[in-house]
């Protein structure tokens, strides 16, 4: 199984729409997919169309320490578009805590490093299955252990002054990782001239880090959420769902072994410079 980390550092970037949507779309590529989330917000099911939030998940599994046994397993959901989905999951019930941290699970999470990679290597699914993770905003501890899993990172960029900020630090740590990492920047809206000087910036900056496409802005995409339903599907005409397939084509030769660029020397070219997108 190859593991793919979705990684970001500002919230409401886009990790769990392209998480959902390249998932299905490698399913539909003849993959076996696995959606997991990595995330206390709980909310990857809704993305495939649950209409409650999940109570069971991976963090079931973690509370509940070794005698948990395949109790993550049983939380798994298949979705319509025929990927596993493994929520995070909820600690509300029996696990009142004056603790905050305790909601969310960072205090069990930093305890047990490595948790989630141990984890999936133990799932017993086929070799050419595709995992993808969606983490948590980083830095936090649920985005610590999903890019200690991952043999790929998948970082997602807005176009805005905050992601490009933040964005050498989470370098410095994904090249510290020793993490393979490649770029991808979503809802970008061409018409913007800000959008395209940020999106040009990253390119010079990244190189072929950056993914040669980025996701286009569309209102189908919070539409699809809010009905329910697959964006890609419902409006697969559209740029954006051409920008998912495009990214969704890349990470399944990139599972193959097929030899694409290497981008991790550029980022390390990128920290050595020291420079800010
Ligand atoms: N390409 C896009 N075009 C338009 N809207 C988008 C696009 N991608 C994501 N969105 C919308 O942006 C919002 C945030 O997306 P999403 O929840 O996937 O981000 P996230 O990084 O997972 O956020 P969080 O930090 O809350 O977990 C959602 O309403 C989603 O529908
Ligand atoms: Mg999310």
């Amino acid at each position: 199984m190859k593991t793919i980390a979705i990684v970001s550092s500002v919230g409401g970037a886009g990790r769990t729409t392209l998480t959902t949507a390249l998932a299905g779309l490698l399913a539909a590529r003849e993959h076996v997919a696995l959606a997991a989330e990595c995330d206390p917000r709980n909310v990857l099911a809704l993305h495939f169309g649950l209409r409650e939030n999940a109570r069971e998940g991976l963090v079931t599994h973690l509370a509940g320490g070794p005698g948990a046994g395949d109790a993550w397993s049983r939380a798994a959901l298949q979705s319509d578009d025929g990927v596993l989905v493994l929520p995070w999951g909820s600690l509300a019930d029996g696990h009142a805590s004056d603790d905050p941290r305790d909601d969310d699970a960072s205090a069990l999470l930093d305890a047990r490093p490595g948790w989630l990679r141990e984890l999936l290597a133990r799932v017993d699914l086929p070799a050419q299955t595709i995992a993808l993770v969606d983490a948590g905003t980083w830095p936090s501890a649920h985005a610590r252990q999903a890019i200690d899993a991952a043999d790929l990172v998948l970082g997602v960029l807005t176009p805005c002054a905050t992601a490009c900020a933040t964005l050498p630090r989470l370098i410095a740590a994904l090249v510290r990782a020793q993490k393979r990492s490649v770029f991808v920047a979503n809802a970008v809206v061409p018409a913007r001239q800000l959008h395209m000087d940020v999106v040009a910036l990253l390119r010079a900056r990244l190189g072929a880090a950056m993914l040669p496409y980025l996701v286009h802005a569309d209102t189908g995409v919070p539409a699809a959420l809010a009905a329910g339903e697959n964006f890609c599907l419902s409006a697969p005409s559209s740029q954006a769902a051409h920008d998912l397939h495009g990214i969704a084509s890349w990470l399944s030769h990139w599972s193959t072994g097929a030899s694409l660029d290497a981008p991790d020397e550029l980022l390390a070219q990128h920290v050595a410079r020291g420079s800010t997108p």
